[in-house]
């Protein structure tokens, strides 16, 4: 139930006022603020209205938003009410303006929209400047990535706060369709990265990925061939480079070796067949995943030390823990770090880099579930979307859900609504 004050109250029973007028040729049944203000929130509570808050994001170089002006112009025509925090949108290129023309409230601090918030959207998880501002009940709509973050598990279960991950919003086909697009733009990304960190001057070995005529082509390593390894192996194999793309599920494997055609090894993944590639390899990419839980350790230190000074590590599943032994998280500001000679780069919101088209990619794939959310209620939406339930991860002061539990070896609660 929102937080009305009298200003507010009013101007919604006007709204309420031409609907009830429409519906019931009668005429008037009440008046005075006290019955008003009861018929408004029976009223808001029936109709589903929702006060939906956008701030903004305060990580290491994230220039996402979690909402573009397309999405506040269909909230609220479906009658809710949008707050922005002030420059939100900035780092994706959208002014203030855009969004307030659609309709939005554009507020001064983050504390603003945490106030008066239902249902906060989000990009990346909260910081702990924010971890206060979270309020009991409170639906928090963003990605968590809580595996390996204890710290956080813990502030959100004593803020008693519902919070859905989008990363563990699961279709039937396991896959995961708020995880994908960003998966596609931080697997195109990682080649061009890695590429860039090979030359010289930026500490890499020298190699130019794709050879030339006469030249070996550098050796590209990439773990797991879900989306992040798929989209890095479209890059890869466009630059020239020798690939080779290793996964436990041989279906994948075998997925992989139509579509590539021949263009890239596709290779089982086990320690040896890891160890051997690895080595030799110029650039390792990591996008291995087991949803929700922390990622396995599958490049020890010891095969790190082993690989050729100047090559180049790029961990994409740093977010979950990351699948190098040697990885640990960075930030755009200073994104690599060198082990053994080898340069690492592990930088976990990666597609913060490339807001603007991160962002309309993100946000094409979360509205239909924001949508879902403010019009039914997160209970209803996620009794009729079972996908949506997967995406719930604490509720109410509980940890519900199991591989997030498993990676913290603590108890998984059931899910009571
Ligand atoms: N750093 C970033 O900015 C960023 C951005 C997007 C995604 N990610 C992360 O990238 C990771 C990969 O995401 P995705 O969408 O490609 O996941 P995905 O589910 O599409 O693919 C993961 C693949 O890993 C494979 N796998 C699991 N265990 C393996 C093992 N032992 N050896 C080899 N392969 C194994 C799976 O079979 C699957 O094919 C996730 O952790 C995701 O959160 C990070």
């Amino acid at each position: 139930m929102p937080h009305l004050n009298y200003s507010d109250s009013q101007s919604i029973i006007i709204t309420i006022w031409n609907k009830w007028i429409f519906y019931n040729k009668n005429g008037p049944m009440f008046s005075g603020r006290l019955l008003a203000e009861v018929f408004t929130w029976t009223f808001l509570e029936e109709a589903g209205i929702m006060i939906i808050g956008v701030p903004r994001e305060i990580k290491n170089s994230e220039n996402r938003v979690a909402m573009v002006p397309s999405g506040v112009k269909t909230l609220i025509q479906a009658g809710h009410q949008i707050l922005i925090q002030k420059g939100a949108g900035l780092g994706s290129g959208i002014l203030d303006q855009e969004y307030a023309s659609t309709g939005a409230e554009i507020v001064s601090t983050n504390q603003d929209v945490f106030n008066k918030a239902e249902m906060i959207l989000k990009v990346k998880e909260p910081l702990p400047p924010e971890y206060s501002l979270l309020r009991e009940g409170q639906i928090l709509f963003t990605f968590l990535h809580l595996a390996p973050l204890p710290d956080l598990t813990k502030a959100l279960l004593k803020a008693k706060i519902v919070g859905i991950a989008y990363e563990t919003i699961q279709l039937e086909d396991r896959s995961l369709p708020l995880l994908t697009p960003m998966s596609e733009i931080a697997g195109r990304m990682s080649v061009h990265v890695g590429a860039s960190l090979l030359h010289k001057e930026r500490g890499g070995s020298g190699v130019l990925l794709g050879g030339v005529p006469g030249v070996e082509a550098g050796k590209v390593v990439i773990l797991g061939g879900g989306t992040v390894g798929t989209n890095a192996a479209k890059m890869a194999v466009g630059t020239g480079a020798s690939v080779s793309i290793l996964d436990i599920d041989l279906n994948r494997l075998r997925y992989l070796d139509d579509i590539f055609g021949g263009r890239a090894h596709l290779v089982i993944s086990n320690y040896y067949t890891i160890e051997k590639l690895v080595k030799e390899a110029d650039l390792v990419i990591g996008g291995v995943l087991v949803t929700g839980a922390k990622a396995p350790k599958l490049v020890t230190q010891e095969t790190v030390s082993k690989m050729k000074k100047g090559s180049v590590i790029v961990d994409v599943a740093v977010d979950q823990g990351g699948c190098i032994e040697t990885c640990s998280p960075t930030n755009h500001e200073n994104p690599t770090f060198v082990v053994d000679g080898v340069v690492h780069y592990c930088v976990a919101n990666m597609p913060g880099a490339v807001a603007r088209t991160s962002t309309f990619a993100l946000t094409n794939a979360t509205f239909p579930y924001v949508l879902k959310i403010a019009n039914l209620g997160y209970k209803e939406a996620m009794e009729r979307d079972p996908t949506l339930m997967k995406g719930l991860n604490v509720h109410f002061g509980k940890l519900v859900c199991k591989p997030v539990a498993d990676s913290q070896k603590v108890e998984c609660a059931a899910i009571e609504f």
